[in-house]
């Protein structure tokens, strides 16, 4: 098993990939925070898992409100023990021309991705210095380098998780704190209307695979980067998407 004994906490974990690693992390030893707003499919994952023979609890929390986060934190901690592992993988859109996004568009993406995932880093970094080790994935997005249509909040909010990888990675590694970034594309409710819109039925016969990809295709690169295997491996993005990156 390749995360025994480990606690992770999983934000975003109700559905789609945050579901997968989550789920993932459980069949490898981990002891899984659950961390969604939706409560009820949170419980229900967790659940699952229990039920699967794993560990984990279901914790509610809007990630973007840092009271709930430290909250959050604390329940963790007292039932699991110190966090070893953060993944950052709430997310949302709000997609709008630039001409026509409003303020709460714009705001609802900052609060999810950026201050969210900072509410999180803060609440489980100084443990991590304390004991020397901890693993940091964000969920980014292929939208950080190549930006997309209609997506400008989605865009700074996802490049803006790249740079925090990058300078936590900086500042954390002489604590043996490895930072990284998931760059993935697969088959969610958040990408349902790409996938079904004729339109953008052309962007899938251009990837490589040409297929989209289920969330659990996805959640392993997540384990590599929680697991010992990737002990020398801080500051990266790792595209999984189909080598869509490459053709675009
Ligand atoms: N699916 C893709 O192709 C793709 C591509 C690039 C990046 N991503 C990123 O991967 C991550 C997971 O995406 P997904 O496709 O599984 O999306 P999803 O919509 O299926 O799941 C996102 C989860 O985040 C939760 N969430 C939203 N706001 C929250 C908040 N304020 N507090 C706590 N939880 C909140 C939702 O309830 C949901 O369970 C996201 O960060 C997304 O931006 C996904």
């Amino acid at each position: 098993m390749l995360l025994k004994d480990k606690v992770a906490v999983v934000t975003g974990a109700a559905q789609g990939i945050g579901r997968s690693v989550a789920e993932l992390y459980a069949r490898e030893g981990a002891r899984v925070a659950v961390v969604d707003v939706k409560t009820d499919d949170a419980e229900k994952v967790a659940a699952g898992i229990r039920e699967a023979g794993g560990q984990a609890m279901a914790v509610t929390c809007d990630v973007s409100d840092r009271a709930a986060v430290d909250e959050a934190a604390a329940a963790v901690k007292a039932a699991y023990g110190p966090i070893d592992v953060l993944v950052n993988n709430a997310g949302v859109t709000r997609p709008a021309m630039l001409h026509k996004m409003t303020q709460e568009e714009w705001d609802v993406v900052m609060g999810v991705h950026l201050h969210g995932s900072f509410y999180w880093l803060q609440a489980v970094v100084h443990d991590m210095i304390e004991r020397q080790r901890g693993w940091i994935i964000f969920s980014s997005s292929s939208t950080a380098q190549n930006g997309s249509i209609g997506q400008i909040n989605y865009a700074a909010a996802k490049s803006g998780m790249l740079g925090m990888v990058r300078t936590a990675a900086r500042e954390l590694g002489r604590y043996n704190i490895l930072v990284n970034a998931v760059a993935p594309a697969a088959a969610t409710e958040m990408t349902l209307k790409i996938r079904t819109d004729p339109r953008f039925a052309d962007g899938v016969k251009r990837l490589p695979l040409r297929r989209h990809a289920e969330p659990e295709e996805i959640a392993p690169t997540f384990l590599y980067l929680a697991s010992d295997a990737a002990s020398y491996v801080t500051g990266q993005v790792i595209s999984v998407d189909g080598g869509g990156m490459m053709v675009r």
